[in-house]
C-alpha cells in the first residue's frame, strides 16, 4: 500500500482521497482553506455526494486532512486535484496547478506528481519543465485524468470503464497504475499529451451526443416524431449505444461547459477552428431557452405569470448549481416579467438571480402557479401529476424539461403537458412548433 498526497479538498480531491483510502492506501489531503480542513477533520463533507461520508467515516485512520504542505513530504504520489476554471479568454486557468508546483516542499526519493485536474494538452510538458527548473527533476510526472460523474462518483471510481495513465517514464506509468490494484478495469497506458486529450475528447463527445439528441428533439417537435422513441431506437445500434441520448434543456455542471470552452480555445490557440464543438456549445445555449417559447405558446405574455421551477441543480443527486440551466431559465423568466418560484430538494438556489422566491416544497412552488417547469429530473417529481398539484395550480400546465413524466398519464390526470421533442397533444392550445 502506498502513501498518497492529494492537493485540493474539492469534489475531485475528496472523492479520490476517500476512494484511495478505501483501497487501503494512506492518504493526506491538503487544502489551503482552513474552514474546509476543519470541517473534514470533524467528519463533515462540504458537498452532497453519495457514499463519500460513509467512506470518510470508515477510513478515518487512513485519512489525514491538513493545511501544512510539509505533511506530504513522505508521500510517494502527489495528486493535483485543484480547480482549473475558465479565464476570460476561455483558456483553462492553471494558476492553482502552478501554485501546487511552487509550494512543493523538498521531496526525498522519487515521488510522482499526478495530474487529476482537467488541463489543456501540453500542460504536463510545461509542468515537467517547471519541476526541472525548481530542481525537482527526481520527481516523476503522470497524467491520470478523472472520469467521475457527480452523484455516483464513488461507484465511478471503484468500477471505472478504464483508468488512463500517461507518463514520461514507463516505470512511473506502472507505479500510478498499481494504485488501482484491486479494481478490475483496462488500464490505458499512453503518453502525457494523449492522456490529457483523452479526458477532453471524452467530455466533448458526451456533450456532442447531448446537443445532437437535443437538435433531433427539436426536429421531432417540428415533424411529428417522438425523441424518446427515436433515442431508444437509435441507442439499440451497438455501434452507437444508449448513453447520453436523453433530450432535455441542455447540459450544465462544473465540467462540460468549462471543458468545452477550454478545448475550443486550445484548438484555436493552435490555429484550428473546432467547428463541431462550437456548434455543440451554441446548441446547448439555445436549448436552455426553449422552455420560454413553450411557456409563451401556452400562456401568451409571461408578464405577471407565476412560474414554478422544479429542480435547480444541474442534474439530480447533487446540490451543484454550477452552470445549471435553472440559472439561465430563471433569468430569462424574470426578464419576461414573470414571478418565479423555485424548489430543489438539496440545492439551496443561492446562485439564482435576485427576485426568485426559493420555497421549501413542491406544494409551495405550484400553489397558484400558471405553469410548472421540470428543470431537474429529481425522483421526488415523478408523482407531480397528482390531483393535489392540479387543484393547487391556477393553470395546470407542466413543461417537462427532462421528459420525466409519462405524457399520456399526465394529460389523463388533467394537465396540459409538453415535454422536449415530444408531440403536443391535439387538445393542447397550440400545436405549432417552438421556433
Ligand atoms: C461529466 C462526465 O459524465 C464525467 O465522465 C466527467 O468525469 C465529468 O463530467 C468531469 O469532467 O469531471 P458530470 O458533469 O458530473 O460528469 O455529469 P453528467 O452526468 O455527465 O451530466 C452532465 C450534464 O449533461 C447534466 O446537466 C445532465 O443533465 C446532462 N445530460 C446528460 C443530458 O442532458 N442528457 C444526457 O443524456 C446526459
Amino acid at each position: 500500500m502506498a502513501k498518497v498526497g492529494i492537493f485540493g479538498a474539492g469534489w475531485v480531491g475528496l472523492v479520490t482521497g476517500v476512494c484511495f483510502a478505501e483501497l487501503g492506501h494512506e492518504v493526506v489531503v491538503r487544502d489551503v482553506v482552513p474552514e474546509k480542513i476543519e470541517r473534514l477533520r470533524r467528519g463533515e463533507v462540504p458537498f452532497h455526494e453519495a457514499q463519500v461520508p460513509d467512506l470518510l467515516e470508515r477510513n478515518r485512520e487512513r485519512l489525514t486532512f491538513t493545511l501544512d504542505v510539509d505533511e506530504v513530504v513522505d508521500c510517494e504520489f502527489l495528486f493535483v486535484c485543484v480547480d482549473t476554471p475558465p479565464t476570460y479568454s476561455g483558456d483553462a486557468d492553471l494558476s492553482r496547478v502552478w501554485r501546487v508546483v511552487d509550494e512543493l516542499p523538498e521531496l526525498p526519493g522519487h515521488p510522482i506528481l499526478v495530474m487529476k485536474s482537467t488541463v489543456p494538452v501540453g500542460t504536463g510538458e510545461k509542468v515537467r519543465a517547471g519541476l526541472d527548473a525548481r530542481g525537482l527533476d527526481h520527481v516523476g510526472y503522470a497524467s491520470n485524468p478523472e472520469f467521475l460523474a457527480e452523484g455516483h462518483a464513488v461507484s465511478d471510481f471503484m468500477g471505472p470503464d478504464r483508468v488512463v495513465v500517461g507518463a514520461f517514464e514507463a516505470a512511473d506509468t506502472d507505479a500510478v497504475a498499481s494504485l488501482y490494484d484491486g479494481i478490475d478495469t483496462p488500464i490505458v497506458r499512453t503518453d502525457v499529451n494523449s492522456a490529457e486529450m483523452i479526458k477532453l475528447a471524452a467530455n466533448a463527445f458526451l456533450m456532442t451526443r447531448i446537443s445532437f439528441i437535443n437538435e433531433i428533439a427539436n426536429v421531432c417537435e417540428a415533424t411529428g416524431a417522438d425523441v424518446v422513441a427515436v433515442a431508444a431506437g437509435v441507442g439499440l445500434d451497438s455501434r452507437l449505444g444508449p448513453h447520453f441520448l436523453r433530450a432535455g434543456i441542455g447540459y450544465g455542471g462544473s465540467c462540460f461547459p468549462k471543458d468545452s470552452l477550454a478545448l475550443k480555445q486550445l484548438a484555436s490557440n493552435s490555429g484550428y477552428h473546432f467547428q463541431l464543438l462550437s456548434a455543440v456549445i451554441e446548441v446547448n445555449e439555445l436549448q436552455k431557452r426553449r422552455v420560454i417559447g413553450k411557456l409563451k405558446r401556452h400562456l401568451g405574455s409571461l408578464h405577471g405569470k407565476t412560474v414554478a421551477l422544479l429542480g435547480l441543480a444541474f442534474k439530480p443527486n447533487t446540490d451543484d448549481m454550477r452552470e445549471a440551466p435553472s440559472i439561465v431559465l430563471a433569468s430569462r423568466l424574470l426578464a419576461e416579467g414573470a414571478d418565479v418560484r423555485a424548489w430543489d430538494p438539496v440545492a439551496d438556489g443561492g446562485t439564482l438571480p435576485r427576485g426568485v422566491e426559493i420555497v421549501p416544497s413542491v406544494a409551495d412552488a405550484v400553489r397558484g402557479a400558471d405553469a410548472a417547469v421540470i428543470v431537474t429530473e429529481w425522483d421526488e417529481l415523478r408523482g407531480l401529476a397528482s390531483e393535489e398539484t392540479r387543484t393547487a395550480m391556477a393553470n395546470p400546465l407542466i413543461i417537462d424539461g427532462r421528459n420525466l413524466l409519462d405524457p399520456a398519464e399526465t394529460r389523463l390526470a388533467g394537465f396540459t403537458y409538453e415535454g422536449i421533442g415530444r408531440q403536443a397533444f391535439a387538445g393542447d392550445p397550440s400545436p405549432t412548433p417552438t421556433p
